[in-house]
């Protein structure tokens, strides 16, 4: 299933709300993962607590894979691994795979091109065939990026 967080306003809580679904679905046992597509504010790395991309990642995160800057695959950090947060370490018996796709730091707006859209429907259909769950957080207000 594919879950994208939308909506026309910043601050409305998508990525607060993401990630607690993400994390109560793991919880349950399914695998998820978390695409961080706030092209302008991706937050998910502050929110999962994972201090190396708590901004987004320098390299190779979404938006470098989107312009074909990452090559095949954009990084992704396995939250059970790579948590600061206690609480989050250490997948819990019975939990499903909790995997984060950071956006980069600083990575900003940018317009789709036909490549763009290739790259990104190819690693929505990847992920679908690999999680039971991805959830795409959006920046606010980008009607081109839903
Ligand atoms: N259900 C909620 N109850 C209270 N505060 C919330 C809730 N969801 C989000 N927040 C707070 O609102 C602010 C914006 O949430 P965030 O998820 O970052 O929004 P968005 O991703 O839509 O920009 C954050 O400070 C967050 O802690
Ligand atoms: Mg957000």
């Amino acid at each position: 299933m594919l879950v994208f967080a939308t909506s026309d306003k910043g601050g409305t809580g998508r990525s607060v709300t993401s990630s607690n679904v993400a994390y109560r679905r793991a919880l349950q046992g399914s695998d998820v993962c978390y695409l961080d597509f706030d092209f302008g504010s991706p937050t998910a790395g502050a929110i999962f607590n994972i201090e190396r991309v708590l901004q987004g990642t320098p390299t190779d995160g979404l938006h470098s894979y989107l312009r074909g800057e990452a090559g095949d695959q954009p990084m992704r950090l396995d939250v059970w691994d790579e948590s600061d947060r206690s609480g989050l370490r250490g997948r819990p018996p019975g939990a499903g795979r909790l995997v984060l796709f950071p956006g980069d730091k600083g990575g900003g707006e940018f317009a789709s091109s036909p490549e763009t859209i290739d790259r990104c429907i190819d690693l929505l259909l990847r992920l679908e065939e690999e999680f039971e769950l991805s959830i795409v957080d959006l920046s606010a207000g980008r009607w081109y990026a839903t």
